[in-house]
Formats: structure tokens, sequence, C-alpha cells
């Protein structure tokens, strides 16, 4: 007897359809044909199963803050950090606390289940770290939540940061964070990059550095962390986050750059909701994107994942917790629009931000953890296109959260458009 049936459901390479048999909160059995009864149906009708959701880059001390205390009137990086600091003096435990597990709640429900936030520590109090180790054990039954010690304000720009640094992750935080580009000088961030990746080595942690959020071709952080990930051999620990300057960088820098990321193993998690919003804005016309070169990353191999970024705080006034908006609006930006290119969108916001968080493989097989959403699509890239419904969320074999299907919804009869598991060619470093 399972604990959980899910019939006839697609799989997102395109297997189906198959059965998925539920047990102590494994899967016991994937296939056409499950014997056994079980205490819970689920017809999932065609419909795709996916492994949860996973945003590997948010900063969750901040969300759900917008308009306090005043709105961004530029909608610029500068003036979200600015704005930042207004607000920090004002923050308590408490309230970061309650609006962080009202964004977890949303999470949830839109099947985001492993997020990796970003906390500042540049100044004391650690109100964002004091209140986000609190809700990082909360929301464990539920949530992988990774934190990362944030020096918002620079490592050397802000008195006191590196002290403030290590005490965070002396307290528990997880990933060591850095904001290079934000330093005094480009010396000072490069030195910056090297100190964090050496306390990163010293410590056995990973770093997910803020590297280049920047419309200046001149910001070339990245090159140094790609060399101090190389030098320390730290390889899939590292996360590149933004490099929304190698948009902006000379193809010749980037044909040498690219394969030193690559070699470092270093992953490159872009965030196109924020950087398509933030990026370009002292431009006239035309106007830059500001998203990082994703598909040539991919094609030297380079694990890139799409992160999330933010919710409604004081760089991004929008956002849900929905990491198929966040990979419909990659496909958009990059942009990429083959089948490939969008059923990888799909495996970004999934896969890929997993093996950015160092998490294991989440693909669902048997003797696997029961961690999986049912979608209200029938494959990766309707998925992407509807930013489908989430009708099942499920943890550990348990359903945390449904959700009514969509009365009318345009598809394509018939499976043949939809998509071909010869077509779909994940990263092979994933
Ligand atoms: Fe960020």
């Amino acid at each position: 007897m399972f604990d959980l049936l899910i019939k006839e459901a697609f799989l997102p390479d395109g297997r189906g359809p198959v059965n998925i048999a539920i047990k102590d909160g494994t899967i016991a059995a994937i296939g056409q044909n499950t014997p056994g009864d079980a205490a819970e149906v689920i017809d999932a009708q065609g419909q795709l199963v996916s492994p949860p959701f996973v945003d590997p880059h948010f900063h969750m001390d901040a969300t759900l803050s917008l308009g306090l205390p005043r709105l961004n009137q530029s909608g610029t990086l500068l003036e979200g950090i600015a704005l930042w600091g207004e607000l920090k003096p004002m923050l308590t435990v408490e309230a970061v606390v309650e609006r962080a597990l009202r964004y977890c709640d949303l999470a949830v429900s839109q099947g985001l289940l492993s997020i990796r936030s970003h906390v500042d520590v540049s100044t004391a109090p650690l109100t964002g770290v004091e209140a986000l180790l609190e809700v990082r054990k909360t929301v464990a039954p539920y949530i992988d939540l990774q934190l990362v010690a944030f020096p918002q304000d620079g490592l050397f720009r802000a008195a006191g940061a590196e002290e403030n640094l290590l005490r965070a992750l002396d307290m528990g935080v997880d990933v060591v964070g850095g904001i290079p580009h934000f330093e005094r000088t480009m010396e000072d961030g490069a030195r910056s990059v090297k100190r964090l990746c050496e306390i990163a080595a010293d410590r056995g942690l990973p770093v997910d550095l803020h590297c280049d959020e920047s419309d200046d071709p001149m910001s070339r952080h990245v090159e140094t962390l790609a060399a101090e990930t190389t030098r320390l051999g730290l390889g899939g620990r590292v996360v590149a986050s933004h490099v929304t300057a190698m948009h902006s960088y000379d193809n010749y820098y980037a044909s040498k750059l690219i394969p030193l990321i690559a070699e470092s193993g270093m992953n490159v998690v872009p965030n196109p909701l924020i950087n398509i919003t933030l990026q370009g804005r002292s431009d006239t016309y035309p106007r830059r994107r500001g998203l990082t070169r994703v598909q040539e990353l991919r094609a030297a191999g380079v694990n890139v994942a799409f992160g999330q970024d933010c919710t409604m705080d004081p760089w991004y006034p929008l956002g849900s917790a929905d990491m198929l908006e966040v990979a419909h609006m990659g496909v958009h930006a990059v942009p990429m629009t083959s089948r490939e290119a969008m059923a990888w969108a799909f495996h970004s916001v999934t896969m890929g931000g997993a093996a950015a968080m160092g998490l294991p493989d989440p693909t669902l097989r048997e003797g696997g953890p029961a961690n999986m959403v049912l979608l209200q699509a029938r494959d990766p890239i309707e998925a992407v296109r509807l930013k489908a419904t989430r009708l099942a969320v499920i943890k550990g074999g348990k359903v945390l959260s449904r959700t009514a299907p969509r009365i009318a919804q345009l598809s394509l009869e018939g499976r043949p458009d939809s998509v071909n598991p010869a077509e779909y060619a994940p990263p092979q470093n994933t």
C-alpha cells in the first residue's frame, strides 16, 4: 500500500505517461505499471510532474518591504542600495521574520522549495541574520533555505563589514558573499574577491558573489573570481551572480574570459527580472538589456541558473515567487526562443538552480525523495509559456499546496508539438 500515487504524468525529459508511487517520503516506483493501491491518488491527466523549483539568488531580508520608507524613484541599483541603507536602521527581527515567512508561504504555493538568500551583513546589529536564521529553522520542514553573508555596502568600503561577515558565518550563515564592483576602487574590488575566496577556502564554505552587476564594460571582477576559484580549487562551490557587465564587454575580451570561467567550474546566476529593469538606466538609445551572455556561457559548458533576486523591495516593485516567470523573462531578455533553449530555461530553474546551490540532483527517480510539482502544462516549454498553475506541490510525499486549474488555457492539440525527448539536451555538467 503506497501513501500517494500520481497517475498518468509526463516527466520533464518527455517520458510518459508514467505512474509515480510514493511511500514513506520516497519515490518507491516510477513506471507505466505501478502495482498496488495507495491511500491517496492524484490523476495528473497527462500533465507535467517536475522536480520543485529552485531560486539560487534572492534577498529575503528585504522582501515585501516595498515603499518602506519610500519608493525607488530612479529605478537604479544605486538608489536601491541607498534606499535599503535608509530602511536598515528601522528593521526589527520580528518584522523581517514576519515578511520572510509570508514570502515562504507564497513560495511553497508556487512550488519553490529551495532558496538561496543573501542577507546583509555590512552593519551591526545583524538584524537580518538573526531573523533569517530563525526563518531557516522554521521553514526547514518544507523549504531548503541557504543564507549568504552579503556585505551589501562593500567588504572594505563599509567600516566593520569584514568583522560582521565573519560573525555571521560563526552564527551559522552558509555561504560567503560579496560585491566587488561596489568597493571604492577596482583594486579594492579584486582584493575583496581574493579575501572572500580565502575565507571560504579556510572554512570549507561555498562562495556566491554579486559580481559585475554594472553596465561598466571595465568592471572585470569575474576574471579575478574565476582565477581565485581555479587557484583555490573551489570549482562548483562558487557562484558569480548577475555578471551583467559581460553584456557590455568587448567581444574579444569575452572570448578570452568565458573559457576561463568554464575552466574554473564556477556557476553563473543571471537574474532576468531585475537585470532587465535595473541595467541600462543611464543609456539613451540604443538601451542595453544588461543580461549576461547566457547562450555563450552555456555553449562553453558553464552551469547557468536563473535567479529571482527580488520581490517587492527597494530594487524591484513586482515579483511573485514564480520561477516560471523568471524563466519566461530569461527567454525574452536573452533572447532564446529555440525549442532546445526554452526547454533549457525550465531546466535552469529546477536542475540548474539545484546544481548552483550544491544540492543533490533532484531528478525524479526511484529511491529519491518524493519532492515534486504537478503543473497544468504538458511539457517544460508549455510550462514556461503559461507560467503554469501549480496544481499540487509535494514535499517528502506530503501535499503541501493545491491550486485549482485555470478554466481556459490555450494549448495546441496533440503531443507531437510538445517536447521531443531527442530535442531536450540538458547541459552535460548538471
Ligand atoms: Fe542580488
